[in-house]
């Protein structure tokens, strides 16, 4: 039996592909192991986004430098693999397999070179309208289960590598995704997560010709889905038409990811994000006026290019007016190929730590007063796990928030997967704690 081992970084997008991936070895006989030393393949879902990430890596790579030759393959898959193309050959000579996203429908002939003796075997092409779909996909979750809708991205934002790491944007076909959420719902998953990295500009390419809150709506419709939640929405395409198709179908979740990057209309405008802060709290005011308690989080970049003290500020105070339930933040990090390398107005890398951690402070402050509203309500928690340090069940509300509780007449039966009503008792900056109710 031929065995391989993957890891994934990066985000949703990454951890679902990589469960496409799996099913894709498993249907061609191989099976997976839980280590690197025991594998005959050993592969890496890579992450591009920051330095950071790239680096991970080709540091996992030199660590089994040594076991080159002893029959092992290596392999690099993801925006890694699609950004450095045959590069990864020369950083980590040991490689055998580089393939990026676009790439994974020819994965069985691929392996098929590599069992037959390739040395070195690439999948790099971008020219396509294919997206990656199988019915093998062994997703990791029992109960939420990840759902592409499309692959791609056709903006230029200019600090960002996704659209040459993933090439352009191509939709699947609305029948296609209404199927496999009937076939999910089939299998006893009761939360869907649709996925594409602007699932707004999703355009169905059948002659139904579906947009995104189409789609919304007929999601909300599949027997035995309870939960539908969607990730990432893009500003520019985010239409009011999403808004109302959340307030019709409550089994689309409260929670809307909006990256906002920046709160100064000048550096959006150089980030080439194709909003002004006014557009942007635009849609943070259709939010708020929904019936619906709509969550709100986002993703925010401290220190582009030319990010004055002023910008930064503006960026603080829109910390305020969105009073964000989360925030994802990171320090802008030079990526090969991007629009934003033309820049020269470096900011200092003490300037970003200091704004990174003056940001991420006041945050904190505002998700302590956010998280504290939601005391003495009542919320349906997805359980989804038990703390047996704490004795408590970790549910998960319709917020996305991780909302931990006890069971006060405790049965012993494990509720995982069940539904919950549960009263928040307590909250902190990241959580909510509770006692269920039935
Ligand atoms: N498609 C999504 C997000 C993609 S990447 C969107 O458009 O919002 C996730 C987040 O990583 C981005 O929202 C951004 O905040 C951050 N990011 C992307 N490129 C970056 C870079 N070069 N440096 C720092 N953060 C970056
Ligand atoms: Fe990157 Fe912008 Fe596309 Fe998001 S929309 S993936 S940030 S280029
Ligand atoms: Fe990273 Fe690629 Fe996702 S760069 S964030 S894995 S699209």
């Amino acid at each position: 039996m031929k065995t391989f081992y993957i890891e994934t970084f990066g985000c949703q997008m990454n951890v679902h592909d990589s469960e496409k991936v799996i099913g894709t070895l498993m249907a061609e006989g191989y099976s997976q192991v839980a280590t690197p030393e025991s594998a005959d393949l050993v592969l890496y879902n890579t992450c591009s986004i920051r330095d950071k990430a790239e680096q991970k890596v080709f540091s996992r790579l030199q660590q089994f430098k040594k076991d080159h030759g002893a029959g092992k393959v290596f392999g690099v898959l993801g925006c890694v693999a699609q950004q450095e193309g045959h590069r990864v050959f020369e950083k980590a000579p040991h490689v055998g397999l580089v393939c990026g996203s676009a790439s994974y429908n020819s994965l069985p002939q691929m392996l098929v070179q590599l069992e037959s003796g390739a040395r070195r075997v690439t999948g790099l092409s971008l020219e396509t309208e294919d997206t990656f779909e199988t019915p093998f996909a062994r997703r990791d979750n029992p109960h939420r289960a990840y759902l592409t809708i499309i692959e791609g991205c056709d903006k230029a934002c200019a600090y960002c590598v996704v659209p040459m790491t993933r090439g352009p944007e191509r939709s699947r076909t609305s029948d296609s995704v209404i199927r496999e959420a009937h076939s999910l719902a089939e299998a006893g998953y009761t939360e869907i997560q649709l996925l594409g990295q602007n699932v707004n500009s999703y355009r169905d390419p059948s002659p139904a010709g579906w947009d995104f809150a189409a789609l919304l709506g007929a999601m909300g419709k599949v027997p035995g889905i309870r939960r539908v939640r969607f990730t990432t929405s893009h500003p520019r395409d985010f239409g009011k038409e999403i808004i109302d198709a959340m307030d019709e179908n409550p089994v689309l979740c409260n929670h809307v990811h909006l990256p906002v990057q920046s709160g100064s209309t000048r550096v959006l405008d150089r980030m080439q994000r194709l909003y002004t802060r006014d557009e942007y709290m635009r849609r943070i005011e259709w939010m708020k006026r929904s019936p619906r308690n709509i969550a709100i989080t986002t993703d925010i970049i401290v220190g582009f290019p030319g990010e004055t003290d002023e910008d930064f500020e503006a960026t603080m105070n829109l910390l305020d007016e969105c009073g964000y339930d989360s925030v994802f933040s990171f320090k802008y990090s030079q990526r090969p190929n991007t629009p934003a390398l033309r820049y020269e107005d470096h900011v200092p890398e003490p300037v970003k730590s200091a704004r990174l951690t003056a940001l991420q402070e006041k945050q904190r402050t505002i998700q302590i007063k956010q998280n504290a509203a939601a005391v003495g309500t009542v919320q349906e928690a997805l359980v989804e796990g038990f703390n047996k340090a704490t004795g408590q069940w970790i549910g998960r509300t319709s917020q996305n928030k991780t909302l931990n509780f006890i069971r006060p007449r405790e049965g012993g039966e494990s509720l995982i997967g069940r539904y919950l009503d549960v009263q928040v008792t307590r909250s902190g900056p990241n959580s909510l704690v509770g006692e269920s109710v039935n």
